[in-house]
């Protein structure tokens, strides 16, 4: 049971590995390499599906093009993720019905295949006509698109669409906030250092 979780666990975070490319994606590279991703490290999650993952079929076969290996690897995996949510976020913070279309979970990390070394890396769902409004956190982040297009913005700058296949680096506490269109965004994430400090909210402006 190990081994297979372990080889599917593998094939999805090498081929992330091989596929990003982009701002940022040295930085993940280089923090991915100095973790522990032995066999004898890895972690069966408890598995833990949230409203959201019903957008994640429909994500799963948009990617498939763009980053098949990605796509054919996240479908071996989807039954073992522990789907989870910032505790401090909620549809009041957010936008009604923001939490039944929002949730994340991690590859590498305390609810992943490895536990990690100060470095996250994981899934983001967000449904269609969403808001994550601006907030900001210690840890550099990276996101790799895998579903498009989506609007992102950073220093309270204009919204930008980004499509498919982009990715978006954040330094750290710079704020940035994203919107989704009409479709759902699948994401894959990565913070790569001082990941202790939760995201935090900023007033809206
Ligand atoms: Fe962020």
């Amino acid at each position: 049971m190990n081994d297979e979780i372990y080889g599917s666990a593998i094939w999805m975070i090498d081929a992330i590995r091989r596929a990003l490319k982009g701002e940022g994606s040295a930085d993940v590279k280089a923090r991915l390499a100095v973790q522990d991703l032995s066999p004898a490290s890895v972690r069966i999650p408890v598995p833990h599906r949230l409203p959201a993952c019903r957008h994640l079929p429909e994500c799963v076969a948009a990617s498939m093009f763009l980053a098949p290996d990605v796509a054919a690897a996240l479908a071996e995996i989807d039954e073992f993720l522990h789907w989870k949510q910032n505790p401090n976020y909620s549809d009041e913070l957010m936008g009604e019905g923001y939490m039944d279309n929002y949730a994340y979970a991690e590859l590498i990390g305390p609810g992943g295949f490895f536990l990690g070394e100060d470095f996250l890396m994981g899934l983001m769902l967000l449904g269609p006509y969403r808001h994550y409004p601006d907030h900001h956190h210690p840890a550099p982040e990276l996101y790799w698109l895998l579903t498009g297009p989506s609007k992102w913005r950073c220093d309270n700058s204009a919204f930008t669409e980004r499509k498919a296949g982009e990715t978006i680096w954040h330094m750290p506490m710079m704020s940035h906030a994203t919107k989704t269109l009409d479709g759902p965004l699948l994401a894959i994430w990565a913070w790569t250092r001082d990941v202790g400090v939760p995201a935090k909210l900023l007033e809206r402006a």
